[in-house]
């Protein structure tokens, strides 16, 4: 079922051709290079002495105990970093920086949907902090316990997550999007003990359930002894007494101090779970040094946060691993002050988010190319209604970013003065891995140009071995980083065979990359079966189960085809049981429903339609490549290794009918 396509198998590569004929270049103005936090020199550093480096980054941190090696890189595919290092995560994010006077300090400039709002000063965040761990440490959690948080962008979520950090208790955040049974896998493969939750979430000026599908997801989860649930839209819930208890019952009463413990550099921090190329998504493990580490380094050097001045802000969910390491770790342990918005970035208005910049005086804002590409469809004109002029450094991250996003995004939030930082990384990856320096790096549209200092990552091909200038092929990382994950949580093998298997002792992030004529890197998108819809990894296999699971379908095959928004979009091809091709909208309309309930509304297929056959090789496998054709409105590919060429024509006469 997981037919891998190459890098130049895939759609998008004619339009990859075009952008690799980019030439514009665009080097920081000499005033912000002369200002700018990471110089030239930085790169030399790394590459003399590489582990020197990597321990000189983890001198940013407060280190209870030091480590006694860099990396301990022996017992690979699973490195330790700063072994023998003890450090508390929590303590090196809030308390030192109330310690070193900077407790009036804004910390979290919070933005509710509906305008309401909240100022954080850093002594603020150590007291609530304190609290949550207090309440936490009530409950029985103690170092090693699980804790799920299914909760919007609020600020008890980042609470929780710092508290959890606080007591060595390793967090696992499930996206709110995501539905009851999504949630119900995650909490029982981590066996979490206890959900934080909210009433309710505001989504589009509306408030929607949340704690509901807690309680549908907690029925078949015994290991979960309570649900602690935050008040947020004030909503009606229905209430398990014993087991469900109010935030504000639970923490305002506790005590606002909290000694914090140091944990060993390898103490598991976070798992977040994300999607595979099977069904099954994997809890990607994280540790504290090592990621704490890099988050900090990589937040300082790409985004060149002075935290005295700049007002920051990532727009990613804290359910995403951005929004784990640029919300929570790596601004929070650079002490920055932050903008943390809860919202839609069209509720009340399109010019919400420039609101939002001229408001705080934002600095540094980092979102994602499908959020552009959507601005772009707004217009122009909003932007240009706002004072933008605060704004001195633009990142993106999640997927590629065509040049034309990138050029607008230059010209009409960036006023043609801002470097954009394209940062290409990975839930596993931890941390950002290749982007340009702000301050160094001349860069070109729709490219994340370069490995960091530090970092070493390569393009090969099939065979391994490293493609020269203008070649194409997979990107690997071929040296252990400090934020790496360090596993897939209970499952070593799949761990294995995943990220390590496909080249010897390097890592297969399972994207396509190329170099160009100057050696840049460019991203090609993924050449496994995982979609890429809106900067979110979907699995056509878990769409595909999440439709056969319907009683009405007997067979699904999924593929992603590229969408001037989204980036991608999901296209269902099924055949219902019973053969019936004539399917009404109402069937097409209940599978889109059924998906959304099955893994959450951001799976939902943009199209499904129904087929009497599914074109497959010789030996039973889809070919999704030539189902990718369909959906894209391309001429078929090659069709000679189809089992029933026929098939085809069949599918594509009944396309042609409007749905
Ligand atoms: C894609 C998000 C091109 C890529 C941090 C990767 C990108 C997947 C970029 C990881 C970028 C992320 N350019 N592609 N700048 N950033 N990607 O785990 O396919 O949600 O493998 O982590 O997003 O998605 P994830």
């Amino acid at each position: 079922m997981t037919r891998a396509t190459g890098p130049d198998g895939s759609g998008q590569s004619a339009a990859l051709d075009n952008l690799l004929s980019e030439d514009r270049a665009f080097p920081p103005s000499e005033e912000f290079a002369a200002q700018a936090n990471a110089g030239a020199a930085l790169y030399d550093e790394a590459a003399a002495d590489r582990e020197a480096f990597w321990a000189r980054q983890a001198d940013r941190l407060h280190w209870e105990t030091r480590w006694s090696r860099v990396l301990d890189w022996s017992d690979a595919p699973f490195a330790r970093w700063f072994a023998g290092g003890r450090l508390n995560v929590a303590y090196n994010c809030v308390d030192r920086h109330v310690e070193s006077g900077h407790g009036e300090q804004v910390a979290i400039h919070w933005e509710g949907e509906p305008g309401d709002t909240r100022t954080i000063t850093y002594a603020d965040l150590l007291r609530e902090v304190c609290k949550a761990a207090n309440a936490l440490a009530s409950l029985g959690l103690r170092a090693g316990d699980r804790v799920a948080v299914y909760m919007p962008m609020v600020p008890e979520a980042i609470f929780t997550m710092l508290a959890c950090a606080r007591l060595g208790v390793t967090h696992s955040v499930v996206f709110g999007g995501f539905s009851a049974e999504a949630l119900r896998s995650r909490i029982e493969d981590a066996e979490a003990r206890v959900v934080v939750t909210t009433d309710g979430q505001y989504r589009r000026g509306k408030t929607a359930p949340l704690k509901a599908s807690v309680d549908e997801a907690v029925q078949h989860t015994p290991s979960v002894e309570h649900v602690l649930v935050v008040r947020r839209t004030g909503e009606e819930v229905a209430w398990t007494e014993g087991r469900d208890l109010w935030w504000h019952e639970l923490v305002d009463g506790q005590s606002e101090e909290h000694a914090p413990e140091a944990f060993d550099s390898e103490h598991p921090l976070f798992i977040l779970y994300t999607s595979g190329t099977t069904g099954r998504p994997k809890g990607i493990l994280h540790t504290s040094g090592g990621y704490l580490t890099q988050t900090a380094y990589t937040h300082h050097a790409v985004f060149d946060l002075k935290p005295d001045t700049d007002v920051y802000w990532c727009t990613a969910d804290i359910g995403w691993v951005t929004g784990h390491s640029y919300i929570v770790y790596g601004p929070l342990a650079n002490r920055a002050t932050q903008v943390v918005y809860e919202g839609t970035p069209n509720t009340p208005h399109e010019g919400r988010h420039w609101e939002i910049i001229q408001k705080y005086g934002v600095s540094i804002y980092y979102t994602a190319p499908t959020l552009i590409r959507t601005f772009m469809k707004w217009g122009a004109d909003i932007p240009a209604r706002y004072d933008l002029s605060s704004l001195r450094v633009l990142g993106s991250v999640g997927e590629p970013i065509n040049p034309e996003a990138w050029m607008w995004y230059r010209e009409h939030v960036g006023a043609n003065r801002c470097p954009i930082v394209d940062t290409w990384w990975q839930t596993e990856t931890g941390a950002i891995m290749i982007s340009p320096l702000p301050g160094v790096t001349a860069t070109k549209p729709g490219s994340a140009m370069a490995p960091l200092p530090g970092i070493s990552a390569k393009v090969v091909d099939d065979t391994g071995a490293e493609v020269g200038r203008g070649g194409g092929g997979y990107l690997v990382l071929d040296q252990p980083w400090p934020a790496m994950l360090r596993g897939i949580w209970g499952d070593e093998q799949r761990y294995r065979e995943t990220y390590w298997s496909r080249f010897e002792g390097r890592y297969f992030a399972g994207d396509g990359a190329k170099y160009d004529a100057d050696g840049a890197i460019w991203l090609l998108g993924r050449v496994d079966d995982v979609m890429n819809v809106s900067g979110h990894r979907i699995s056509t296999t878990e769409v595909e189960s999440a439709l056969v699971s319907h009683p009405k379908v007997a067979e699904a095959a999924v593929v992603g085809a590229s969408d001037p928004t989204t980036g991608q979009g999901i296209v269902a091809f099924v055949i219902l049981r019973g053969g019936g091709a004539e399917a009404g909208e109402d069937v097409v309309a209940a599978l889109r429903e059924h998906v959304a309930r099955e893994i959450g509304p951001i799976a939902k297929p943009r199209q499904i339609m129904v087929v009497p056959e599914l074109p497959k090789t010789r030996s039973g496998k889809i070919m999704r490549r030539l189902l990718r054709d369909v959906a894209e409105n391309r001429a078929l590919g090659d069709v000679t290794t189809l089992q029933d060429s026929a098939v085809m024509d069949l599918i594509s006469a009944g396309l042609r009918k409007p749905s």
